[in-house]
């Protein structure tokens, strides 16, 4: 997914920490080795990094692949229970009252995982790719997109507002959520935020995790944050198509598509991060027309926690 990044060097910044509501002081960081990620030649195009955000962060450039934390008075850190950090199959280490739904296919009752309309959804753009989608799609559907692409592809995520889709949060960088601490997790959503507020003037209400990698560790911060969390319940593992390990072709997901047609009802997984899955989702919009919902039509739902005028 990261093949259009480029390391830059390492680069030192300075973010100014919120300490309570009372005194600012300065703390001097050092970005990690994978940190100061661009995009080639696409620099230029990326969204202004606004002053409200400058005031609030000390910052002055969009983060790299691993955004710092920045403190935020309304997460309260009591409220998150204690459940361990785990690696993307490290599932023994947590009990199932952690809940988690790459682990146990665990859902909260806040969680939307499936839709009275067998519905599409589309993860990591956006991307030059989900431009073709948007020239397929003749109903609305949702987006769930990464602020790192979000900064660098400024009029790609516009034009997905402007023709009337849903876009929810997919966090900054794609992280494995329950890998990280609780404030690594916080940055991964702070910065989505942000990244989606200044290049569309709005405050998500949905929440996708990459991997599905959700437990009530994550739960409870992402509540904090307002967010609800999107998961699914078809999965057609397009991404197995540009993996080095092909172990998918495009006719089992056609066939997989027409089985789950014949039940109506659902949420499919797909992805707009490279052109191979959305040439996969254009025949998938063949197979299944345009009778479909947004996540917040699945839920009778609002679109956006808040809009913002410019
Ligand atoms: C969203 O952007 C507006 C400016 O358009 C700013 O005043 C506000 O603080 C931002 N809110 C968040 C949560 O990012």
């Amino acid at each position: 997914m990261f093949k259009s990044l480029v390391l830059v060097a390492q680069t030192l910044y300075l973010v100014s920490v919120l300490a309570g509501d009372t005194a600012t002081k300065l703390v001097e960081k050092t970005l990690p080795a994978n940190g100061g990620v661009a995009f080639v030649g696409e620099q230029h195009k990326q969204t202004p990094f606004p002053q409200w955000l400058t005031d609030f962060t000390g910052m002055t450039q969009w983060p790299g692949l691993d955004p710092p934390y920045v403190p935020l008075s309304f997460i309260d850190m009591s409220k998150i229970p204690n459940y361990k950090q785990h690696q993307q199959g490290g599932c023994r280490v947590n009990p199932l009252e952690a809940c988690s739904f790459d682990c146990h296919n665990c859902v909260e009752p806040d969680d939307v995982h499936t839709c009275a309309k067998l519905s599409q959804t589309f993860d990591d753009g956006p991307t030059p790719a989900t431009l073709r989608l948007l020239d397929k799609l003749k109903h609305k559907t949702t987006f769930f997109a990464l602020g790192i692409n979000t900064v660098n592809h400024p009029n790609i995520y516009r034009e997905v507002m402007e023709n009337g889709h849903l876009i929810g949060t997919h966090t900054w960088s794609h992280a494995y959520l329950p890998s990280l601490t609780n404030e690594q997790i916080i940055a991964q959503i702070e910065w989505s935020i942000w990244a989606m507020n200044a290049t569309g003037n709005h405050y998500p209400k949905w929440f996708r995790p990459p991997y599905g990698g959700i437990d009530n560790r994550i739960r409870a911060i992402t509540r904090q944050f307002g967010l609800q969390a999107v998961l699914w319940d078809h999965d057609t593992f397009d991404w197995k198509l540009v993996s080095n390990d092909p172990k998918r072709t495009e006719n089992q997901i056609y066939d997989d598509v027409r089985e789950w047609k014949k039940h109506k009802q659902g949420l499919i997984l797909e992805h707009d991060g490279a052109h191979k899955t959305v040439d996969v989702a254009l025949n998938v919009i063949d197979i299944l027309g345009n009778d479909q919902l947004t996540v917040s039509q699945c839920v009778n739902g609002i679109d956006y926690i808040k809009k913002y005028s410019e």
